[in-house]
């Protein structure tokens, strides 16, 4: 089992202060920084778009895991490649044509990843996992951080865990939503691979020890 990855998720950050905290960032033992991107209307918030995070990807120094809370997804393609992403996280629940989005991000040098909301059953992925870079589970309803996390969602993990181990998948297991130091052990023992984390990692009076921490469950 490689190491557990650690995704800090910028939502959470002091914007005020943002080259300090991303700063912090690229300092610490932080894998990728995990960006989200809300529309108002595939979720109720909006968060940030492409001009903010041009700055973003300047000054972070980290692989950018992207995270589409949009309908049509497939529309952003070259906007989120533009950034320098390493993964482009589309939800299934945004995607009519699943199959062929996640060909597209493929074709632009991206790693595709799939997120499924709360509700959704890891099931609706089997004709596509031999595809996945990654599957993104929500533990919470997704839109907003600090929220508290889906229980459901270790069930989850370990389905998943057999879905990717039968079908020969190289999908990585990533969990977004109320993840801290007792969640993540929780989600590691599961089966999970990555973790974002939001308000656990910023709102931490050290950010980096935070992180060894969390890396090191
Ligand atoms: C929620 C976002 C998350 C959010 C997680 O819709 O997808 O990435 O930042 O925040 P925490 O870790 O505070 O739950
Ligand atoms: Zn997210």
């Amino acid at each position: 089992m490689n190491k557990l990855l650690i995704s800090p998720s910028l939502l959470s950050a002091n914007f005020g202060c943002l080259k300090d905290d991303l700063d912090k960032i690229n300092r610490s033992e932080a894998d990728w920084l995990h960006i989200d991107i809300m529309d108002g209307v595939f979720v109720p918030n909006i968060s940030f778009g492409f001009p903010v995070l041009e700055y973003v990807a300047k000054l972070c120094n980290k692989p950018l895991d992207v995270h589409l809370m949009i309908v049509q997804p497939e529309k952003f393609i070259n906007e989120v490649k533009a950034l320098g992403s390493m993964m482009m996280n589309v939800h299934y629940e945004t995607c009519t044509h699943l199959h062929r989005v996640i060909q597209q991000i493929k074709d632009n040098g991206m790693k595709a990843g799939v997120t499924l909301n709360p509700a959704t059953p890891v099931s609706v992925l089997s004709d596509v996992i031999a595809d996945l870079d990654m599957v993104l589970l929500m533990s919470v309803n997704p839109g907003f951080g600090g929220q508290k996390f889906i229980p459901n969602t270790l069930k989850k993990v370990r389905q998943l865990r057999q879905m990717i181990e039968e079908s020969g998948s190289g999908a990585l297991i990533e969990i977004d939503g109320g993840v801290n130091l007792e969640t993540g052990k929780r989600l590691v023992e599961a089966g999970a691979d990555v973790l974002v984390a939001g308000s656990a990692v910023f709102k931490a009076p050290d950010m980096i020890d935070m992180i060894h921490k969390m890396k090191n469950l």
